[in-house]
């Protein structure tokens, strides 16, 4: 089914549910008969950024390489789902900028809730300084200063996060009917 493209992209902390809500999203989506693809900070380091590490330049260049990528597919009607911890407003405004039809959505929660998660015990490595740089820690996240969703993981289910997005995504315009 012919739909317009779009990306929508997850902002948030480590462990703050970015990738579970996007995946759930996706196949939302897909079952709708959409174009979907998805884009994942973990899976996309260890190949188009794999050179890259977590300084605010790397972080900068990571999200440029991503959004390059986000946009050629936007703009051949893909409905693109971007998981990216995309710390800094500069950046998420360069992206926003490039890809055009760009929703932020950020993925609420606080840090003390994504470091009781911790899935992969990365949070009490960086609390052990074994990691540097990480997010929340010893590296800066900011607040979206212009997100069009806000969903708080600490307090609604994944199921109800999704439904929050998903009803965004239809008063928007961006759901076939
Ligand atoms: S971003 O800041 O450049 O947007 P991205 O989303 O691609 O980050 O990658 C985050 C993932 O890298 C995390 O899910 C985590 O598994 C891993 N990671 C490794 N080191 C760090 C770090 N110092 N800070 C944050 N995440 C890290």
């Amino acid at each position: 089914m012919e739909h317009k493209g779009f990306t929508l992209w997850f902002t948030g902390l480590a462990c703050s549910g970015k990738s579970v809500l996007a995946n759930v999203v996706a196949e939302d989506l897909k079952k709708r008969g959409m174009k979907v693809e998805r884009l994942d900070g973990d899976i996309v380091r260890k190949g188009l950024t794999r050179d890259l590490g977590f300084s605010d330049e790397d972080r900068r260049m990571n999200i440029e390489r991503v959004t390059f990528v986000a946009k050629l597919l936007t703009r051949n009607g893909v409905a693109v789902l971007a998981s990216f911890i995309s710390p800094f407003n500069d950046i998420r405004a360069y992206s926003r900028k490039e890809i055009g039809t760009y929703i932020l959505v950020y993925v609420k929660c606080p840090i003390e809730v994504c470091e009781q998660r911790d899935i992969k015990g990365m949070y009490a490595k960086a609390r052990a300084g074994e990691i540097k740089q990480f997010t929340g820690i010893d590296s800066p996240f900011e607040e979206p200063n212009k997100a069009d969703i806000v969903v708080e993981t600490d307090k609604q289910t994944i199921e109800e996060s999704k439904k929050v997005i998903l009803d965004a995504l239809s008063e928007m315009g961006y759901l076939p009917d």
